[in-house]
């Protein structure tokens, strides 16, 4: 594996490497991607091995310029087109139907593909060396804490893909919302760093998927996600009961009124935004998981605009593990 800092002759290397089918972890500004050539099957295939993914789990298509979409779309709809128009580039991904250029394997036999254009120079600059769309999903081993920095790729996957782009910390710290619209009434898929009142102030309502544990109703709502390794629980600070010898961590929203008792405390933001709170989410949850803790308790965030994408995030990796301390 290579680490290699962003400069235009590196992500020029980068480029290369994805066209010969290898595998690129780069930032975007949402998390860090595991990029491979969207349109080689093969390269593809190593993308779910290297992150333990379920084939069933379909993969985000990143593209450089909006034009792009036609060629892996067959239907893209009005309220596609303005969504297009407001939201592109950023962190919003469209679900669509798909056309035959799009291999199976990057949308786990679905006859739809989700699309996006990020909004990082980096990426858009990997994509335009590359010469090819980049599925990427999150640059993390799968159902686990996502990749806000460089040195998370590294811990999680460093030693299985070809090369990491540093790009330093990825702005927004939330992956990109997701929104079908394959059907007649939008749908999110999932909640993310675009607010979903963003979206409905374009195309109306957009109808939500309640977090069910016990029945996801799409590939992205399954649970057991975003976890760190220590168990962690949603509680509201006044509600914590400290027990003897128990190592607890505090992920507080704002900063706490009582902070004993805690082995270590992460504050998302000091002032309440809920836009610091999504860029600090997964980075304070990487250190908390590093402490050796026994269990970490979240304080529950308002759910509005951003804080819906904090608490599905929360919600996740609070449900029950399947596989305990597995990597
Ligand atoms: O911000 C992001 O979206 C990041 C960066 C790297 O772009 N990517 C990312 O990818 O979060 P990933 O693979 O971790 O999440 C993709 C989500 C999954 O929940 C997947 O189930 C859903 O998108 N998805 C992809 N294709 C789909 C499809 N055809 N229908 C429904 N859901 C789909
Ligand atoms: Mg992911």
């Amino acid at each position: 594996m290579r680490f290699l800092k962003a400069t235009p002759q590196n992500i020029k290397e980068a480029g290369r490497v994805i066209r010969e089918g290898g595998l690129v972890a780069f930032p975007t500004e949402s998390v860090y991607g595991l990029g491979a050539d969207a349109l080689n099957p093969v390269a593809v295939a190593k993308l779910f091995e290297v992150k333990n993914r379920p084939k069933l789990d379909p993969l985000i298509v990143h593209i450089n310029t909006p034009v792009e979409i036609e060629r892996l779309c067959t239907k893209i709809d009005e309220r596609a087109k303005r969504l297009i128009d407001k939201f592109w580039p950023g962190p919003l991904t469209l679900v669509l139907p798909k056309s035959e250029v799009v291999p199976d394997i990057v949308t786990a036999g679905l006859p739809t593909v989700a699309v996006r254009m990020p909004s990082h120079p980096v990426a858009l600059e990997l994509i335009k060396e590359a010469d090819t769309p980049i599925a990427a999903p999150s640059a993390n081993l799968f159902g686990r804490l996502s990749p806000t920095t460089s040195e998370h790729v590294m811990e999680q996957i460093g030693e299985r893909i070809d090369l990491i782009l540093d790009g330093g910390k990825t702005p927004l710290g939330l992956e990109s919302t997701v929104i079908s619209l394959v059907g007649k009434e939008p749908l999110l898929l999932r909640p993310g760093s675009l607010p979903l009142e963003d979206i409905e102030d374009v195309i109306g309502r957009v109808k939500v998927l309640n977090f069910e544990p016990e029945s996801p109703q799409s590939p992205g709502q399954l649970p057991h996600h975003y976890s760190p390794k220590t168990t962690l629980r949603i509680k509201k600070i006044d509600e914590v009961v400290f027990e003897n010898g128990k190592k607890i961590g505090l992920l507080a929203f704002t900063n706490p009124k009582e902070t004993s008792g805690y082995e270590a405390i992460e504050v998302l933001s000091s002032k309440g935004d809920l836009k610091e709170a999504a860029a600090n989410l997964f980075s304070s949850l990487h250190r908390l998981d590093k402490a050796n803790l026994d269990i970490i308790y979240a304080e529950p965030i308002p759910e509005t605009g951003l804080g819906r994408a904090i608490m599905d995030r929360l919600r996740r990796a609070s449900s029950e593990h399947l596989q305990k301390n597995e990597v």
